[in-house]
């Protein structure tokens, strides 16, 4: 029997990329992508289409769509804050685009300028459109564990907005714990209640690592039966609008922690870690999880046979 599967969705090229105080030109995001695209790794988030003016790091991201194009067996997505990123994100041949909506309103007024009513409303359209017209829709639920802005997220509010975004047809929730302020307890009783209401399937977490708990998070999410989770390569990372925020869990880290538990993720880690190396070049900064030492020693993750 083949072992169970985790998908590792690749959010470097966004989550990563778009608070960074270097912005990458467009060669060096496609030279990134080319280096994850050697990994294993199926899933990306290639970019976002917002404005260029909130977000200028992610400007471009049609063309590198274009220069990239999925390769077979790859899917793509790209975040949409709105009905003209998804035309956007449509036009350039992106099949999945992700919708954001914060649990709380003043997170949705500081990410993309608009309250909670509004944008619930502005997701159910493009939802409903996303459907329509055959596209993959993911609907992040961002600040679920607590916002920078107005502290804990209770419980009630994300099981509320997640039925409302599941009813609208969206085909993943993604749960954010967008400023890193989860733990694993919380993540588990989260979790457990949202497996409840929507199957295991069409959930995925996205942790971020401020606090150190990101892949102790990952592990109670892994628990509660999720089997879906975003990273960034070296845990590049953080969101320029949360302040606080630091970068996404590590997926070499991720991909280890699965790969032990003896989930198959279909990663190979050598490719990977050659990415975090090229990524560290193109940031001009060291990048890199927090197992990164020891994984550069110990790229098979097979610490039997490296202990001797
Ligand atoms: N892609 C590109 N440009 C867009 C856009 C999109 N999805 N949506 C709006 N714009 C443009 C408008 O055309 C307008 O351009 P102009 O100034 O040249 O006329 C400008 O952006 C402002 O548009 P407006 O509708 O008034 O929006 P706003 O100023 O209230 O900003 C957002 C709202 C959503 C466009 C902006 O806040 C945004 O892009 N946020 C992204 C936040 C993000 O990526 N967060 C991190 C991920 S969670
Ligand atoms: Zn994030």
């Amino acid at each position: 029997m083949s072992d169970p599967q985790i998908v590792i969705n690749e959010v470097g090229l966004r989550d990563g990329l778009q608070s960074q105080p270097k912005h990458l030109s467009l060669d060096a995001r496609e030279a990134m992508a080319r280096a994850l695209l050697a990994t294993g790794i199926r899933h990306f988030e290639v970019g976002s289409f917002v404005s260029p003016k909130a977000v200028p790091q992610m400007a471009g991201t049609g063309e590198l769509v274009a220069r990239l194009s999925p390769p077979p067996g790859v899917a793509f997505s790209a975040l949409v804050p709105n009905m003209k990123g998804y035309e956007l994100a449509r036009a350039a041949g992106v099949e999945t685009v992700a919708v954001v909506v914060s649990a709380t309103e003043t997170m949705n007024r500081k990410n993309i300028n608009m309250g909670l009513d509004e944008t619930l409303a502005v997701a159910e359209a493009v939802i409903r459109r996303g459907r329509d017209e055959g596209a993959r829709v993911q609907a992040y639920l961002a600040v679920a564990w607590e916002c920078p802005f107005e502290g804990p997220t209770p419980a009630s509010v994300v099981r509320e907005q997640a039925q409302a975004l599941a009813g609208y047809g969206a085909d993943e929730i993604v749960i954010a714990d967008t400023i890193g302020a989860a733990n694993p307890a919380a993540v588990r009783a989260l979790m457990d209640d949202l497996v409840a209401d929507h199957g295991a399937q069409r959930l995925a977490c996205h942790f971020h690592d401020t606090r150190a708990m990101g892949l102790a998070n990952v592990y109670a999410a892994v628990e509660s039966g999720v089997r879906r989770f975003d990273s960034s390569v070296g845990g590049l990372g953080g969101c320029p609008f949360a302040p606080g925020a630091k970068g996404n869990v590590a997926t070499e880290d991720v991909v280890m922690l699965c790969e032990s538990m003896g989930f198959d993720t279909g990663v190979d880690m050598p490719a990977l870690l050659a990415a975090v190396a090229k990524v560290s070049e193109l940031i001009g900064t060291p990048q890199g999880g927090r197992a990164h030492y020891w994984l550069s020693k110990n790229p098979d993750m097979n610490p039997g046979r490296n202990a001797a």
